[in-house]
């Protein structure tokens, strides 16, 4: 079982971004998380950031033949892009959709998610921990699935 996880824009600077929001973890902390919990689980990962729209939706489209699940924070591109809802919708691989802070908590601009309806699910508001969570839910519906 492969699963491709990705990462969308500024989260490259998580630890020193806004870390009353967002925690002092940073991506590499956050990959490692999960570089583990795929060890324990027994799937493989497939890791990537970009702050570009376009690279995202073709990551997306790469994953077609290539894995089985993408878990994906999309970050701000979760609340403004069609394309990546789109791609997702495409390559119709089981999509789990994390955010490390609650965002319905936040400002209302950030209540909005162009990937929840077409995700199995979603995980919000738990720091690093809404990857953990994602990976496990998803490794959980993958083999449901089969
Ligand atoms: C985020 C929440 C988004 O609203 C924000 O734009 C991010 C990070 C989160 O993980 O909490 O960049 O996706």
């Amino acid at each position: 079982l492969s699963i491709l996880v990705i990462h969308g824009p500024n989260l490259n600077m998580l630890g020193i971004r806004e870390p009353g929001i967002y925690g002092s973890v940073t991506l590499e902390g956050i990959n490692r998380l999960l570089s583990e919990k795929a060890d324990s689980l027994g799937c493989t990962l497939s890791i990537t950031q970009s702050n570009d729209e376009g690279v995202l939706v073709e990551s997306i489209q790469d994953a077609l033949g290539n894995h089985q699940g993408i878990l994906i924070n999309a970050a701000a591109y979760t609340h403004t892009s069609i394309a990546i809802r789109d791609a997702l919708s495409a390559v119709k691989i089981p999509t789990v959709e994390v955010h490390l802070s609650n965002i319905y908590q936040r400002e209302s601009f950030r209540h909005h998610s162009y990937i929840a309806p077409i995700a199995v699910g979603q995980i919000s508001g738990f720091g690093a921990n809404s990857y953990r969570l994602g990976l496990e839910a998803l490794h959980h519906y993958l083999n449901q699935q089969e």
